[in-house]
C-alpha cells in the first residue's frame, strides 16, 4: 500500500533566508537517534530551503549544532533552539529532545513567512504521550476507520517502510510510547509475548527507539493459562507470579526498548483478577513487580463496568462504575502502575463530564485516555476536530487541591509531583494512503501529539500549524480549513445526541442515528425519555453519580440551576417544557440545534468547495466526497432525532419546520 507524508510533506518556503553561515550539521552525540535527527534536518532544509547540508565532525566549522548537554533545565525531552555567532543551536538534556527540537525547527521553517522567532525553549508537559492502537493480528482494527493495520497482517507482524514512516510522524509531534495491539487481547495476540514474534518485534522496537518511542504491548491477563498451560491466572498465586517474572525476564532480554504493558481486565468479557476474588490492585501490582527490574510500566485501564446491567433499574448506573471500582484502591498501587482513565465516565461520547477519578485519586498515578479514532463522533467520515474537546477536559478543575487541580495538572504530574502520568489516545490510523481515512482527521492525530507535548497550545493554534504543514501558507486555505475544523465538533454535537445524554447510535457499530439503539440496553431506556421529558437523574435523588465529584463540583452538577447546560440531560431528568437559559424550552432547543447542526455542515462543505484548485485535487476530492456524505447523514440525524422527540412529546416546532 502506498502512503503519503501527511504533515511532513515539505514544500519550498522562499520567504526564509538561511539562519546559519555554513551548510553543515554537527552532532555531539552518536547513535540511531542522532542519525535520524541529522537526516530529518537534511531532508527539511533541502526541501524547504533548497539548502543541502552535509554532516561535519567539527563543531566550530558547522552551521547547525545538535548539542546533547546533561542536566539542561528543559530536561531530556525538552529543547532549546537559539542562534549564536552565525550558528544555529539545538540543545537538549536527552537525545529525544534533540529530535523534537529538529522537528520544531522544521515546523517553524514550514510555517514562518518572516524571520523565525528565536530563541525557543520548551519542556515536554506530559511525561507519557502515547498512542494506543486497537489493531488485531489478522489485520483488522477494532474501531478502525482508515483501512487495515500496518502493524499486523494475516497473523504476522509487519515491519517495513511504513513502520519507519509512522515512527517519523509520531515522533514529529512528540509521541514517546506506542501500544501496537488491541486492548482486547485474544487468540494469536496473546502470543505476542512469546518467542514466536521476537525477531519482528525487535526490529520494530529498534525503529521506534531510533525515534525516541518506546514499544508497549497490550496483555492478556489470562496468558499464564492460555500460553503457559497453568490452571489459574490468580495474581496472588506463587506459580502465577513466577510465570510472569520469567516471562518478563525473557521478554526484556529480547526487547530492551519495551516500555511496558497496557491491560484491560475484568471488562467487557476480558479476564482479570475478579475471577479469583482479587482486586485490580492485586492484579496490577503483581505485573508491576515482574516488570520493575526493567523499569517497565503497567498501564491498567479503569474502563471497568458491568455491561450486563439492567438499565430499567434506576439505581444502578454505568457512569458510577469506574469510581466505585477504583476509588477504594487509591494508594494501593505500586509506583510503576499507572491507571489509565477514559476522559468521561461512559465511553468517548460527543459530550461527557470529566471522569471523577481525576481528582478523586490522590495517591495514584493517572493517565488520561481520549479517543481520536472517531468511534462515536462520525467515524472519520464526518469531520470532527476533537482538540477543542480535549482542551476543555484538560482545563477542568477537579478541586483536589487549592492550586494545580486541573486534569492538565494531574496528567502533567504537577499536582502530585509524579512522573508516571500522561496522555494516551486511541489511534485513528490505518493503512489508507492518507493514514486517517478522512484527510481532515489527520488534524486529530497531529493535534493530540502536539497538545500532549505542550498542553498550553490552543486548539486554534494547533489547527493552524497542522494546516500550514499540510497545505502550505496560503491565507485562504488557512482561514477556511481552520473554520471548518473549529466548527466541526460543535456541529456534530448539535445534530446528534443532545445535552450530554449520549449514544443514540446504531448498536455495535456505533454509526448513524438510532435513539433507542444502545447495545447494552436492549430495553431502549438509557435516555429515560417518556412523553413528559428525558434525561438521567444522577443527583442525590437519583443514582448519586454527581456525589462522586469533589465539592463544589458535586453540588454544581446536583443542582439543575447550576449544572452546565451542555450536560443537563446527563445529570437530570428534564421536562420538555423546561426553560433553558436561552429562554427556549428543552424541546425547542433540540429542534433548533438539530436544524442548525445540519446547516453548519452545509457551510463547512461550501467552504471546502471554494478551495477547489487550491489544495491538491486528490485531497480535494476525497474530502469533498466525505463532506457530501456528512451533509446527507447530518440531515438523517436531524430528522430521526427531531421526529423521535416530536412523537414522544407531541409538542410542535415553534417555527413549523417540517419534522419527518
Ligand atoms: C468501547 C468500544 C470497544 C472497546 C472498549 C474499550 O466500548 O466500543 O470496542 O473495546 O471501548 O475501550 O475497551
Amino acid at each position: 500500500m502506498e502512503f503519503e507524508k501527511a504533515w511532513l510533506s515539505y514544500r519550498r518556503n522562499p520567504q526564509l533566508g538561511l539562519l546559519w553561515k555554513k551548510n553543515s550539521i554537527h552532532s555531539n552525540f552518536q547513535g540511531a537517534i542522532a542519525k535520524n535527527a541529522v537526516q530529518e534536518l537534511q531532508t527539511a532544509t533541502l526541501e524547504i530551503l533548497d539548502c543541502s547540508m552535509t554532516e561535519s565532525s567539527c563543531q566550530e566549522e558547522s552551521g547547525v549544532l545538535l548539542l546533547l548537554e546533561e542536566n539542561r533545565e528543559v530536561g531530556k525531552e525538552g529543547y532549546e533552539i537559539c542562534q549564536k555567532d552565525g550558528q544555529l543551536l539545538i540543545i537538549s538534556g536527552g537525545e529525544a529532545g534533540i529530535l523534537y527540537g529538529v522537528f520544531h525547527l522544521t515546523r517553524m521553517l514550514q510555517c514562518s513567512n518572516k524571520e523565525l522567532e528565536l530563541p525557543v525553549k520548551k519542556t515536554a508537559d506530559s511525561p507519557l504521550r502515547m498512542l494506543n492502537h486497537w489493531d488485531n493480528m489478522d489485520g483488522s482494527i477494532e474501531r478502525g476507520y482508515s483501512g487495515e493495520s500496518f502493524f499486523f497482517q494475516k497473523n504476522e507482524v509487519l515491519v517495513n517502510d511504513r513502520t519507519r514512516a509512522y515512527a517519523r510522524l509520531a515522533a514529529s509531534v512528540g509521541i514517546n510510547g506506542v501500544v501496537i495491539n488491541n486492548v482486547n487481547v485474544k487468540d494469536r495476540a496473546t502470543w505476542l509475548i512469546d518467542k514466536m514474534f521476537q525477531k519482528e518485534l525487535k526490529e520494530m522496537s529498534d525503529i521506534f527507539a531510533s525515534y525516541g518511542i518506546r514499544l508497549f504491548l497490550s496483555l492478556n491477563f489470562a496468558a499464564p493459562m492460555e500460553l503457559g498451560g497453568l490452571d489459574s491466572a490468580d495474581p496472588c498465586k506463587e506459580e502465577v507470579k513466577t510465570w510472569w517474572k520469567e516471562k518478563m525476564k525473557e521478554l526484556y532480554t529480547r526487547l530492551p526498548n519495551l516500555g511496558g504493558f497496557l491491560v484491560k481486565a475484568d471488562s467487557e468479557g476480558r479476564p482479570g483478577p475478579f475471577t479469583y476474588g482479587r482486586t485490580h490492585a492485586d492484579g496490577a501490582n503483581m505485573l508491576a513487580e515482574a516488570v520493575k527490574p526493567y523499569n517497565g510500566l503497567i498501564i491498567w485501564r479503569c474502563f471497568v463496568y458491568n455491561c450486563q446491567q439492567d438499565w430499567r433499574d434506576r439505581k444502578t448506573d454505568r457512569a458510577r462504575s469506574g469510581y466505585d471500582n477504583f476509588k477504594p484502591l487509591d494508594g494501593q498501587f505500586l509506583d510503576n502502575v499507572i491507571l489509565q482513565v477514559k476522559n468521561g465516565p461512559m465511553d468517548f461520547q460527543v459530550r461527557e463530564p470529566v471522569s471523577p477519578l481525576f481528582g478523586g485519586m490522590e495517591h495514584t498515578n493517572e493517565m488520561l485516555e481520549v479517543q481520536i479514532a472517531q468511534e462515536y463522533t462520525g467515524q472519520q467520515r464526518h469531520v470532527c476536530y476533537l482538540i477543542p474537546m480535549f482542551k476543555e477536559i484538560l482545563g477542568f478543575h477537579t478541586h483536589c487541591s487549592e492550586k494545580l487541580d486541573t486534569v492538565e495538572d494531574i496528567v502533567t504530574g504537577r499536582t502530585m509531583g509524579n512522573h508516571n502520568c500522561g496522555m494516551a489516545a486511541v489511534a485513528n490510523t490505518g493503512n489508507d494512503e492518507n493514514w486517517t481515512g478522512h484527510d481532515l482527521a489527520a488534524a486529530n492525530l497531529y493535534g493530540f501529539g502536539r497538545l500532549s507535548f505542550d498542553t498550553s497550545l490552543r486548539a486554534e493554534e494547533i489547527a493552524q500549524e497542522w494546516i500550514c504543514c499540510t497545505f502550505g501558507q496560503d491565507e485562504e486555505i488557512l482561514e477556511k480549513v481552520e473554520k471548518i475544523l473549529m466548527m466541526s465538533w460543535p456541529a456534530y454535537e448539535k445534530y446528534t445526541s443532545p445535552l450530554g445524554i449520549g449514544w443514540m447510535v446504531n448498536p455495535s457499530y456505533h454509526y448513524g442515528p438510532n435513539v433507542d439503539g444502545y447495545e447494552y440496553d436492549r430495553w431502549g431506556t438509557y435516555h429515560r425519555a417518556d412523553h413528559l421529558g428525558m434525561g438521567v437523574e444522577r443527583g442525590h435523588e437519583g443514582t448519586g453519580y454527581a456525589q462522586q465529584y469533589r465539592e463544589p463540583n458535586a453540588s454544581m452538577y446536583d443542582n439543575i440551576e447550576t449544572c452546565p447546560e451542555e450536560l443537563l440531560l446527563f445529570f437530570h431528568y428534564i421536562p420538555y417544557t423546561y426553560e433553558l437559559k436561552t429562554g427556549k424550552t428543552l424541546i425547542q432547543h433540540i429542534y433548533d440545534t438539530h436544524f442548525e447542526g445540519a446547516e453548519d455542515v452545509e457551510k463547512m462543505a461550501a467552504l471546502w468547495d471554494s478551495l477547489e484548485g487550491k489544495v491538491p485535487s486528490k485531497v480535494f476530492q476525497r474530502v469533498q466526497k466525505r463532506l457530501g456524505h456528512q451533509k446527507e447523514h447530518s440531515k438523517e440525524w436531524r430528522d430521526q432525532i427531531n421526529s423521535y422527540f416530536y412523537r414522544k412529546s407531541m409538542i410542535p416546532d415553534e417555527q413549523n419546520r417540517k419534522i419527518y
